[in-house]
C-alpha cells in the first residue's frame, strides 16, 4: 500500500515550504549548495514533495526525474514545472524498478529518509541508479534537535509519531535516532560521507524571521550530507 502520510496537508505544506524559514532559506539553501553545479546533470529528485527543488534543479539546467509517496505532490510536481520532471508517485519503501541502474548523476533526497523504515535498504537502491561518480545529497532532522524535542536518551532509535508542525494537526510517522546509525546505514548501503554541513540559516532570515533565525543559529534543526559510492575494496 502506497504511504499517503502527506496526501491530508499536502495543499498547506506546499503553501509552506515554497516561502517558510526552515524550508525557503534554511534547507534549500544547504541542499543545493551540496550539490553543486547541476548543470547538464541527470538528477532524480527522491520524494519531491510540492517540486520546490525540481524547479529549482532544471531552472540550473539539470534533467530531473524524481517520485513522491503522495499523488498530489507528483501533480503539483508536474504542474510547478510544466511537465519538464519526469515524477511519479512510488513509495519509496519498495524497488525503483523504472530507474536503470547508474542512470543518474546526482540523487537528492530532501527531509524524507527519516520516513523509511529500511533506510539501507532505500539507499542501497539509491546507490545502484547513481553513476559510479556520482553523489546523493541528504538532508534530515539533526538528531540533536530529536533529542532535545523528544527527550529521553539521545540513543534512543524509534519511529516517533507527532505533528510536522507544532502549530498545526500534520500527523506525521519519523524515525528519530543517533549520529552514529545515520553514518552506519550510509556505509552499510556502500556509502561514504564526502561532506557533513549543520546548516546555518541564511542572511535574509535575521530580518524576515527573526526568530527562527536566532533559535537556528544556536542549534542546527537539520543536518545534511553529500554521499559518494565507496570505492570496491
Ligand atoms: C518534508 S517533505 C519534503 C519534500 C521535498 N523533498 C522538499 O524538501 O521540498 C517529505 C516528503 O517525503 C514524502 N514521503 C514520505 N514517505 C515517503 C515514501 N515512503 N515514499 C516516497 N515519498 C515519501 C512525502 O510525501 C513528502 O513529499
Amino acid at each position: 500500500m502506497i504511504n499517503t502520510m502527506y496526501e491530508r496537508f499536502a495543499h498547506e505544506y506546499a503553501i509552506h515550504a515554497e516561502d517558510s524559514a526552515y524550508n525557503a532559506l534554511y534547507d534549500r539553501p544547504a541542499v543545493l549548495g551540496l550539490a553543486g553545479d547541476v548543470a547538464g546533470l541527470s538528477v532524480f529528485d527522491a520524494a519531491c514533495g510540492p517540486g520546490l527543488y525540481a524547479a529549482e534543479l532544471l531552472d540550473r539546467g539539470a534533467r530531473v526525474t524524481g517520485c513522491d509517496a503522495s499523488p498530489t505532490f507528483v501533480e503539483m510536481t508536474s504542474a510547478r514545472t510544466e511537465g519538464r520532471a519526469d515524477v511519479r508517485v512510488h513509495d519509496l519503501s519498495r524497488p525503483l524498478t523504472w530507474v536503470r541502474d547508474g542512470s543518474c548523476d546526482l540523487v537528492v533526497l530532501a527531509l524524507a529518509l527519516h520516513y523509511i523504515d529500511d533506510r539501507v535498504a532505500l539507499l542501497s537502491e539509491l546507490r545502484r541508479i547513481l553513476a559510479p561518480r556520482g553523489a546523493l545529497v541528504i538532508s534530515t532532522e539533526h538528531p540533536t534537535m530529536s533529542w532535545l524535542r523528544l527527550g529521553g536518551s539521545y540513543f534512543t532509535q524509534e519511529p516517533v509519531e507527532e505533528s510536522l508542525n507544532p502549530d498545526r494537526d500534520w500527523p506525521i510517522r519519523a524515525w528519530r535516532r543517533p549520529l552514529t546509525s545515520i553514518c552506519a546505514e550510509f556505509r552499510a548501503a556502500g556509502f561514504v560521507i564526502e561532506e557533513l554541513l549543520e546548516p546555518r540559516p541564511v542572511p535574509e532570515m535575521a530580518d524576515r524571521y527573526p526568530e527562527d533565525h536566532a533559535s537556528l543559529e544556536a542549534l542546527p534543526a537539520f543536518i545534511a550530507f553529500r554521499l559518494i559510492p565507496a570505492a570496491p575494496r
